[in-house]
């Protein structure tokens, strides 16, 4: 059903996340029909323009989406009535002037409000308690966090205790929008909704899981935010460690947003700690080189705009987790992410043990592996062996079973953001992070950090498969990357 009467406000209405995510994002929730006639979306920035400009930039932000251009969802009326919803107050937290008595003018009563802070976690607490101070928080308001929430566990605790003093817990929403993705979601039905997984589900029929995110880009503009946080705050904290919650959680009891995030929250303190010399050992770190990718040259990390020399930010993390428990003992999660690598691709690949005894001859050992992707494409494939057609003798030969989203379903899959101002819009949090859950992520990545200082990042070529250290990861066990 449509959205009921919300003010939804961005706090960094101008921003790079506004422009180019969430007000794409917000035009396919309206091209849906997702949104009542009664939400508003009010942007909030320092800058000094008015409706009428806003509405402008937001339009062409819109029409330039690859998302919006994908779904080939752009007509001038719909467009029109998306920016009629969108106002702009003018507000300079650090010189407040009249903005917040505007923003207040604004606000309807009898609505729901959502703050959506797209703006450095250091600012979260901040933005909260003005908020408070100028009497903006009802009962029926919500705020979203977008990720990393802060820098580290210290950190973290602070803006969650900030944030807390204003919003309670079911009203705070934080981001990470890989758990808005469709396979994510569908990772969740198809261990859920099915029989037959669970039986293989665990450490006896599964030898290791490997959780790639790979990307083409480099870190471009974003240099200065990414030398504050780097590969390992930026993918692996959140995303990937939330992927791997999704792989290794047990059954909830329910599919309510605390039951859910309870068997999540398990799987993080599970994971077996790791500090100083075996956290050297179980890592690798990498710093894309200048370079030539898809047949053009590209900078190197230390040469991107903004750089202010060399930094031993790391922009490729890989590690080998360990869930400790009766499930998970002894089978490694292989966590890799970076950028300027050969290709754009996430994806989760359960490699199953081999067969305990070949019987064909010639049998190379081919083990199954079921790999979920969640993009560029959405499938899910079943690799396994079959017999190769013919009277002569019996070969075998790789025959995946596939499904393509696409395909099965014929429908456009919504962007994650989408889905997940949706669920904000909703006031369902199951797909958002709950303040112990990435306060326990914290908890597990701090040792590593610290265990990095004073050792630089491997260099890696772009276009590539990331620093060699990688490979020696999954070497050591006689192991390798899949890709
Ligand atoms: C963001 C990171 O959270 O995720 C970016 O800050 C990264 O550095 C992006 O590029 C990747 O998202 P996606 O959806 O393109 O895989």
């Amino acid at each position: 059903p449509p959205t009921g009467p919300t003010d939804l406000v961005v706090f960094g209405g101008t921003g790079d996340l506004a422009l180019r995510k969430l007000l794409p994002a917000l035009f396919l929730c309206e091209t849906e029909g997702g949104l009542g006639p009664e939400v508003r979306i009010i942007a909030v920035s320092r800058d000094g323009v008015d409706d009428a400009g806003y509405r402008d930039k937001a339009a062409s932000a819109v029409r330039d989406s690859p998302s919006v251009l994908r779904a080939g969802a752009v007509s001038g009326a719909l467009v029109r009535r998306f920016t009629d919803r969108l106002h702009h107050v003018s507000l300079d937290l650090d010189q407040p002037g009249g903005g917040w008595e505007h923003l207040s003018d604004l606000l309807g009563g009898d609505r729901d409000r959502v703050f959506y802070l797209a703006m450095p976690p250091m600012l979260f607490g901040r933005v909260c308690a003005d908020l408070a101070a100028n009497g903006l928080v009802t009962d029926r308001s919500r705020v979203v966090l977008e990720k990393p929430l802060g820098r580290d566990l210290a950190s973290a605790l602070a803006i969650n205790d900030e944030v807390g003093a204003v919003f309670p817990e079911e009203r705070i929403f934080r981001i990470d929008h890989y758990l808005g993705k469709e396979t994510v979601q569908n990772l969740l039905a198809l261990r859920f909704a099915n029989m037959f997984l669970e039986p293989v589900w665990n450490n006896r029929w599964v030898d290791h899981v490997q959780i790639t995110a790979a990307e083409t880009v480099g870190v471009g503009a974003r240099r200065d935010y990414y030398d504050r946080s780097g590969a390992m705050r930026d993918m692996v904290q959140n995303h990937l460690l939330q992927l791997l919650c999704l792989i290794a959680m047990e059954p909830p009891a329910g599919f309510d947003p605390d039951a859910v995030r309870d068997e999540k929250v398990k799987v993080l303190r599970a994971l077996k700690p790791m500090s100083g010399l075996e956290a050297l050992e179980r890592t690798a770190r990498g710093q894309y080189t200048a370079g030539t990718q898809a047949g053009r040259p590209v900078p190197g990390y230390a040469e991107e705009p903004g750089a202010d020399g060399p930094s031993d930010t790391e922009t490729f993390v890989a590690l080998e987790a360990a869930v400790a428990n009766w499930r998970w003992a002894g089978v490694p999660f292989y966590l890799r992410t970076g950028k300027r690598m050969a290709r754009r691709y996430s994806e989760i690949a359960v490699q199953f043990r081999d067969v305990p005894h070949p019987i064909f001859p010639g049998q190379a050992a081919a083990p199954n592996r079921l790999v979920i992707r969640l993009q560029p494409e959405e499938t899910i494939h079943l690799h396994m062996l079959a017999k190769e057609p013919g009277a002569g003798g019996l070969r075998l030969r790789p025959a995946p079973l596939e499904l393509s989203f696409a395909d099965t379903f014929a429908v456009r899959s919504p962007d994650a953001y989408e889905r997940l101002l949706m669920d904000v819009m909703a006031g369902d949090p199951t797909l958002f992070m709950r303040r112990d859950e990435v306060e326990a992520a914290w908890r597990w990545t701090d040792p590593i950090i610290s265990a990095w200082q004073g050792s630089p990042p491997e260099p890696y070529a772009p276009g590539g498969t990331g620093p060699g250290g990688a490979h020696r990861l999954l070497a050591r066990s006689g192991r390798s990357w899949l890709d």
